[in-house]
C-alpha cells in the first residue's frame, strides 16, 4: 500500500524541487503545504503574514495537516520550513507518512535565496545571521520530526530522488 513521504527542512533546501521529481518518478501526487493555504486563503504567503499575522499562518497550517490525514495517501507532500516547529505538528507530520528532513547548510541556503522576497521571514537587514540563528532554534525540532536525514549541499536533484 502507498504512504504518503513528506519532505521538511529549511527555506531552500529543496523540498519543493526534490518532491516534484520524487512524485514524478514514483507516480505520486505532489502537495505543497504553502500552496495550499495559499490557495485556500486565495492570497500569498507574503500578504497573509503581513495582513493576518504569522500565528494565523501557522494555524493554516495545522489545519492543513489535519485535512491531510483524511486524504488518500500517496503524496509527496513539501512543508513549509516553519511547519515542524510546532509540537501538535510534528505529532501530525508521524502520522501522516515518512517524514524525511533535507538537511542544508546555511551556506547552501543563503546561496540560493539571497535576493528573493517571497519569503517574509528573510526580509532582514543580515539575513544570513537569520539563517544561521533560525536552524539553530529548527534543528532539534527538524531532527525530531523526522524518520530520515538527507545532507542535500552538493548534490543534484537526481541524486536525492535516488537517495
Ligand atoms: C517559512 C517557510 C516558507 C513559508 C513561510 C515561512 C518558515 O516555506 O512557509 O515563508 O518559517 O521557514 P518554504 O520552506 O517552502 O520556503
Amino acid at each position: 500500500m502507498k504512504n504518503n513521504i513528506i519532505l521538511i527542512g529549511y527555506m531552500g533546501a529543496g523540498k519543493s524541487t526534490v518532491g516534484k521529481a520524487l512524485a514524478k518518478c514514483l507516480g505520486y501526487h505532489f502537495l505543497d503545504t504553502d500552496l495550499w493555504i495559499e490557495k485556500k486563503e486565495g492570497e500569498k504567503i507574503s500578504l497573509i503574514f503581513e495582513k493576518k499575522g504569522e500565528e494565523y499562518f501557522r494555524n493554516k497550517e495545522t489545519e492543513c495537516l489535519i485535512d491531510l490525514l483524511s486524504e488518500e495517501k500517496g503524496k509527496v507532500i513539501s512543508v513549509g520550513g516553519g511547519l515542524p516547529v510546532r509540537e501538535e505538528n510534528r505529532l501530525l507530520l508521524k502520522q501522516l507518512g515518512e517524514v524525511v528532513y533535507l538537511k542544508a547548510t546555511p551556506k547552501t541556503i543563503y546561496e540560493r535565496i539571497k535576493g528573493d522576497t517571497t519569503r517574509p521571514l528573510l526580509q532582514t537587514e543580515n539575513p544570513f545571521q537569520k539563517i544561521k540563528d533560525m536552524l539553530n532554534d529548527r534543528e532539534e525540532k527538524y531532527q525530531a520530526a523526522a524518520h530520515h536525514v538527507l545532507t542535500v549541499d552538493k548534490k543534484s536533484i537526481a541524486e536525492l530522488v535516488e537517495e
